[in-house]
């Protein structure tokens, strides 16, 4: 359930997590790419989770499709458009979406720094006719290894002043947070805010990693940070908000169940924490749903899905200007 006077805000949205299936479909015929099916209907399963993945790899390579049928800027600049009418279809007021440059340029050897400029050129698009706010995270796709996140840092910064953040995402556990503190130096140094991906597939030791060697200050997912009491408390200390994502975390197999979620820890042990999709259209999801099941199937209370939705506003990475405007524009909704 969420409360209409507040401001409804996804913190943890993948861009390239998000690409409409019926336009990979459109995207696919118009540039000649071939795909595994020859109907609609039988590529459904092809880029969304039925039920569950048996770990992040494998629910990442649901993704895939999104990204092959890329073949030119027009069609990056489409779905960053389509992002921002999901986000308003989704009655979401404020959105940081974020997006792998490189992920969504590798397939047709697009140039890397035009393809956050075409992904920014969509969202400013879409942001001007929905009526929509939102901002831009870029990431560095740890699955690729170092070289190439060098790349893909290089290119998000010719395009700082359209970001607000950089995170690090893709295989946690094969590519651990520590090899890339030499990027983070130069993400601190460009002035920009960061959130990692952590504690997903990996323990509390990744969750540490993110914020002594990289400085972040949200946490993407942070699942497993319920496992060191010692990181529990330095995260309520130190107003490090967990970007929780709950659907995703069962579908990557990281919780058995919904209701195994930690999220009850994580609250009483006074962790901030938000609700967020991850990758509405790979999990079959809107933010909606995730309020919901998390007062129907963890059982949270009105007073606990108030204070999330603050806590998204507070974390977000905008000026307490912009958060005091959000709130007006809401609080006449009572
Ligand atoms: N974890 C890591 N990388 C990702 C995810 C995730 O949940 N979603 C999209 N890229
Ligand atoms: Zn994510």
């Amino acid at each position: 359930m969420v409360f209409d006077n507040l401001p409804l805000i996804d913190l943890h949205r993948h861009l390239d997590g998000n690409i409409r299936p019926d336009t990979i479909w459109d995207l696919a015929q118009q540039n000649g790419i071939a795909l595994p099916v020859e109907h609609f209907n039988d590529f459904i399963p092809h880029v969304r989770i039925e039920d569950k993945a048996s770990d992040l790899m494998e629910f990442l390579a649901k993704l895939d499709w999104g990204v092959k049928v890329l073949a030119n800027l027009e069609d990056v600049q489409r779905v960053a458009f389509e992002n921002v009418e999901d986000l308003s279809l989704a009655g979401i007021d404020y959105a940081e979406l974020r997006f792998s440059p490189y992920y969504m340029a590798m397939s047709h050897n697009l140039p890397t720094a035009d393809v956050v400029a075409a992904v920014i050129a969509g969202v400013k698009q879409g942001c001007s006719e929905f009526n929509v706010q939102a901002n831009l995270i870029g990431i560095l796709s740890r699955t690729f290894g170092l070289e190439k996140c060098q790349h893909e840092l290089d290119s998000l910064l010719v395009h700082k002043d359209n970001l607000v953040a950089i995170d690090l995402a893709g295989d946690e556990l094969g590519q651990p947070a520590e090899l890339f503190e030499q990027q983070f130096k130069q993400v601190d140094k460009a002035g920009l805010n960061v959130t990692v991906h952590a504690g997903e597939a990996a323990g509390p030791e990744s969750v540490w990693q993110a914020i002594k060697l990289l400085k972040a200050t949200r946490i993407g997912h942070g699942v497993r940070s319920y496992q060191d009491p010692a990181l529990l408390e330095y995260l309520a200390t130190n107003n490090i908000t967990l970007e929780t994502c709950l659907t995703s975390n069962y579908q990557t197999g990281t919780i058995a169940n919904i209701a195994d979620h930690p999220i009850h820890t994580f609250l009483a042990n006074g962790v901030k924490v938000c609700l967020n999709t991850d990758d509405p259209a790979v999990e079959g999801i809107e933010l909606r749903h995730e309020y919901h099941i998390a007062k129907t199937t963890l059982g949270l209370t009105d007073k606990q899905l108030q204070d999330i939705q603050l806590n998204a506003l507070h974390a977000a990475f905008i000026s307490d200007a912009e958060k005091q405007a959000l709130l007006k524009l809401k609080s006449a909704n009572i």
